[in-house]
């Protein structure tokens, strides 16, 4: 950019510039230029300052990773203590912690107070001091007294501003506020130490404590840390607003990041309706929230009302119900589901977690018990976030009682007795009695009647489960077969719901082929996959005859999903299966195999070589592929048509020796002709 420029006005100007794109990237989420262009200035930036280092200063963007090690942490005192905050648990204990704020400022029952509401974001509270609107200094809450100094660490965290924008700062500024990492930044490390063969962090509270603890600020300067801005300290030599939502959104105009669902609300029903909103929210966040802040928005009211020992008056954090608890494992049971699969389930002592009392977990599959490395006896973490199934994160050891039993893999399913299976390169044990099997049975008939399925209505689990036990229904297709008198006769069904479900049955007969396809149950096939089949081949029959590599040119159809459909329908019991329901009176309208039609080379390998004088080459290779046609580099076995040129060489030849149908231009012109629609 600025070539011509003196070097330190060149620095100058590049040090703007980045701070002005960190700041967008960082702070705001809205990156305006691509990375590259950052690169290439920051590279510009950092060579001006190899050359004249005398023009480094502690603020330059470069300055971020420090160099060596420190030997430990330097005590710190806070000037302005850290103080905690009181807790809410229910709407009780918000009612009185808002009649004191009333009582204290001595108003009215019916005065509404104006609160400001945040998340609580749970990660490390940390105190920020910017001398001269340059930060200075990074330090820890500590005791709320006396912290430890973590400039250099913080240093590293690209949404800390190295400088505040703009110039109306006071002087001294104390910004507080908490270090956290996203989920998605947790997620991403856990998998870096996985692969590291590393221990990974608990949660990601733990990975950001952890991770601000390094003595050596490059490890830090690779942990995904955030900070968010919650409160100023000390302050002076300039004036801050008047109220608690405007000095943040000062603190935002200048650079730190804030909490973009921050509101101002008045009085405690608002209040409980913001909770109400963010309890719901509260999965779909990019980061962890243990609760909501609400402090009293008006600074005067706030300096009436004090504090009590070591938290504010002014201000309660009201907790989420906790998502994770410890709990005891009883006992763990296998599973087998529709296609086999042998799952071990955690049985638990119940537990409140989440909002709900849970009392099982899925643990997945033998290599998730190997990871946790639990047994039975165990007091283990169970997790359950939103409407996510019960998870068992992690085993305390340290509690692990003697004689605490091992899970083993039973080598029989515990359904039908068939010898269990595990595959080397896959992570889920299968029973190998297939749809022999009951408890594959059961979930293929539930699957084949859910809502995304055949939407049999009243057609519940409990109900398949009574139909197979009591040997009504073999396979899918005898539920075209069930009789009124034998369904009327189970356990809480009598003559009107009996009636209501046959004609559910009869009616799931008028399908549409997506659905009968999903409603099958091959493994890997979704919805969409089935809709993709159905919309590339047109019918059933074309799906049943296709080999796995005509299935891969099915969008989003790769080489595993491709092998079992595949598999699927060459097994014959599958095959038996589907004709029973066609014989049954499944149907559904003949649908157009779109795809297919408009694309009569599917499948088929070109290779293009010499001169294509009219068309050229790249509009041949277009035209070839929009009928579906795959154009290849070099000729193989696989290679269907040679399309040559003048000047054709070795691709030629290789074709003559293989004897490949080759074709010149004209000939690729008439078949261009000949398929392409008109
Ligand atoms: S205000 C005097 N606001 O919660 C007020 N704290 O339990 C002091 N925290 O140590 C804190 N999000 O680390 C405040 N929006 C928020 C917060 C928040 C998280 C943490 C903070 C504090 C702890 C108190």
């Amino acid at each position: 950019m600025t070539e011509n420029l003196a070097p330190q006005h060149e620095v100058q100007k590049l040090r703007a510039v980045l701070q002005q794109h960190n700041h967008r990237y960082y702070v705001l989420d809205e990156p305006s230029i691509p990375d590259a262009e950052y690169d290439r200035l920051f590279q510009r930036l950092k060579q001006l300052e190899t050359q004249n280092p005398e023009l480094i200063t502690a603020d330059s963007p470069t300055q971020r990773v420090g160099g060596e090690p420190l030997q430990g942490f330097t005590q710190i005192s806070h000037q302005m203590p850290m103080l905690s905050l009181d807790n809410a648990f229910n709407e009780t204990d918000m009612g009185e912690f808002d009649r004191r704020v009333r009582d204290r400022l001595g108003l009215s029952e019916t005065a509404e107070i104006e609160y400001a509401c945040e998340p609580k974001l749970d990660g490390i509270a940390v105190s920020l001091l910017y001398r001269d609107g340059v930060l200075e200094r990074g330090a820890t809450r500590g005791d709320g007294t006396t912290g430890e100094d973590i400039s250099l660490n913080v240093r590293t965290i690209p949404s800390i501003p190295l400088k505040l924008l703009g110039d109306d700062w006071p002087s001294l500024l104390e910004v507080r506020g908490e270090i956290y990492m996203t989920k998605a930044g947790f997620e991403q490390l856990n998998q870096r130490a996985l692969e590291a063969d590393e221990k990974a962090f608990v949660n990601p509270r733990n990975a950001a404590a952890g991770s601000l603890r390094q003595l050596d600020p490059r490890i830090t300067a690779q942990r995904p840390l955030e900070m968010c801005a919650y409160s100023v300290g000390v302050v002076d030599g300039g004036e801050l607003p008047g109220n608690h939502v405007d000095i943040l959104r000062r603190l935002n105009h200048w650079g730190l990041k804030i909490n973009p669902e921050m509101a101002a609300v008045s009085g405690m029903p608002h209040c409980l309706e913001y909770y109400q909103r963010l309890a719901e929210k509260r999965n779909s966040l990019p980061y962890e929230i243990d609760g909501i802040v609400f402090k009293v928005n008006d600074l005067s009211q706030q300096q009436q009302l004090g504090f009590v020992s070591r938290a504010p008056r002014w201000a309660i954090a009201h907790k989420f119900p906790a998502q994770e608890e410890l709990t005891e494992l009883l006992d763990v049971e296998f599973q087998v589901g529709r296609t086999g699969a042998v799952t071990p389930v955690a049985r638990l002592r119940p537990v409140f977690v989440g909002g709900v009392t849970v009392s099982n977990a899925t643990l997945h599959n033998m290599d998730e018990v190997e990871r946790l490395d639990v047994r039975v006896g165990d007091w283990v973490i169970v997790r359950r976030a939103g409407d996510v199934i019960p998870q068992v994160v992690r085993v305390v050891m340290d509690k692990r009682p003697e004689g605490a039993r091992a899970v083993v893999l039973p080598k029989h399913c515990p359904v039908c007795g068939a010898q269990v299976e595990r595959d080397e390169d896959e992570a889920a044990a299968r029973c190998s009695g297939g749809l022999s099997c009951d408890a594959q049975r059961k979930e293929a008939i539930k699957h084949y009647a859910s809502r995304k399925a055949m939407d049999i209505d009243g057609l519940g689990d409990k109900l398949v489960e009574m139909l197979v036990d009591n040997g009504q229904i073999q396979q899918i297709a005898d539920l075209y077969k069930l009789e009124h008198a034998r369904v009327a006769g189970l356990e809480r069904m009598g003559d009107k719901s009996a009636e209501n479900l046959l004609q559910a049955i009869e009616a799931s007969k008028e399908t549409v082929l997506p659905r009968f396809i999903y409603g099958l149950g091959i493994r890997e096939v979704g919805e969409a996959t089935a809709k993709s089949l159905v919309r590339f081949f047109g019918t059933l029959e074309a799906v049943r005859e296709a080999d796995e590599e005509l299935l891969q040119q099915v969008p989003d159809v790769g080489p595993i999903v491709a092998r079992h459909i595949s598999v699927f329908f060459q097994q014959p019991h599958n095959l038996e299966s589907v004709d029973a329901l066609i014989a049954a009176g499944v149907r559904w309208p003949e649908e157009q195999p779109k795809e297919a039609a408009a694309q009569p080379l599917l499948g088929k390998t070109y290779v293009l070589t010499g001169t294509l004088e009219s068309l050229g080459r790249s509009e041949a290779k277009e035209r070839l592929e929009a009928l579906g046609a795959k154009v290849s580099g070099s000729v193989s076995k696989k290679t269907d048509c040679v399309v040559a040129g003048p000047g054709a060489g070795s691709k030629l030849a290789k074709a003559q020796t293989l004897e490949i149908p080759v074709i010149d231009e004209a000939g690729l012109l008439a078949l261009l002709a000949d398929l392409e629609p008109s």
